[in-house]
């Protein structure tokens, strides 16, 4: 096994790439990583979530501001940033959740560009410049499997980005593609909400769940960390949900 293989196995001192690193999920694994001695570096698109970002990641911490909708500032990126080991692609925004009947087409249409165009356009111009023994991890949700009526769009993402993953694991082997689907849990992607609203809805999950809570970043952290770590697999969707799935 050549060094490069062995970087990727431990953490310690390999490059890793989080878009959408600083807020909930994507913070979770750019801290995590860093604190398993990689070199990290984090883009999204305001200046002052990167800068608020990396003020509480551990120094060394590398971010820029991208809008990963914008296929020129992905592909300049990637050349700036040169070779790494793995590619962590958390962008996303708010869900559009809307039943048929109501759906704009248009705003239907744009719902796919950071979640799913974001993560094809990080893809094509990120993994020439992964390293071998590196990884690609997308993310999916849980919301795939067990869709609620109005989750149409956010569902059928989720649906695309998992075929993606399978594909990706295919043509661009023997880089391994995986993706996570996370559960609820408690990060800004829920903001938009009222609080009332918010915290009413993790109660109602909560209560349903197989453990009792909706999750934290943290709990799906360590599951991006284990699809970097170990080399063996590849194309698979592994759900992080606390049994949401089962009831
Ligand atoms: N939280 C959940 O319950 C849950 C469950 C299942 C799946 N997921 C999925 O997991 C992903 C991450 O969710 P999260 O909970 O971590 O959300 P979050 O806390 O809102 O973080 C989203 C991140 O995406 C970045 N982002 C948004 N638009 C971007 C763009 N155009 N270019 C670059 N970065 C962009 C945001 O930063 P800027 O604002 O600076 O751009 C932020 O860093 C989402 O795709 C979400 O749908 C979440």
């Amino acid at each position: 096994m050549g060094n490069n293989q062995l970087s990727s196995i431990t953490l310690q001192g390999s490059r890793i790439v989080v878009a959408g690193g600083t807020s909930g999920i994507g913070f979770a694994v750019a801290e995590a990583a860093a604190k398993s001695g990689a070199e990290v570096i984090i883009a999204s698109s305001k200046p002052e979530r990167v800068a608020a970002a990396l003020e509480r990641l551990p120094q060394g911490t590398r971010g820029e501001p991208l809008d990963f909708s914008d296929e020129a500032q992905v592909r300049a990126f990637f050349a700036r940033v040169g070779a790494f080991d793995h590619l962590v692609y958390t962008a996303g925004e708010t869900l559009l959740l809307q039943n048929l009947a109501d759906l704009s087409i248009e705003a239907a249409q744009r719902a796919f560009e950071v979640r799913y165009w974001g993560a094809l356009k990080a893809v094509k111009y990120g993994a020439p410049l992964i390293r071998a023994g590196g990884s690609i991890t997308l993310t999916s949700g849980v919301a795939s499997s067990r869709p609620l009526p109005a989750w149409t769009i956010p569902s059928s993402i989720l649906g695309a980005i998992e075929s993606l993953t399978r594909t990706l694991a295919v043509e661009l082997a023997p880089l391994r593609v995986n993706a996570v689907a996370p559960g609820v849990l408690r990060t800004a992607l829920w903001d938009n909400m009222s609080e009332a609203d918010r915290e009413g809805l993790y109660d109602y999950i909560a209560e349903k769940m197989p453990v009792r809570r909706v999750g934290e970043a943290s709990d799906v952290a360590q599951t991006y960390l284990y699809l970097m770590q170990q080399g063996f697999s590849t194309g698979q969707v592994i759900v992080v949900d606390g049994g949401h799935v089962l009831v």
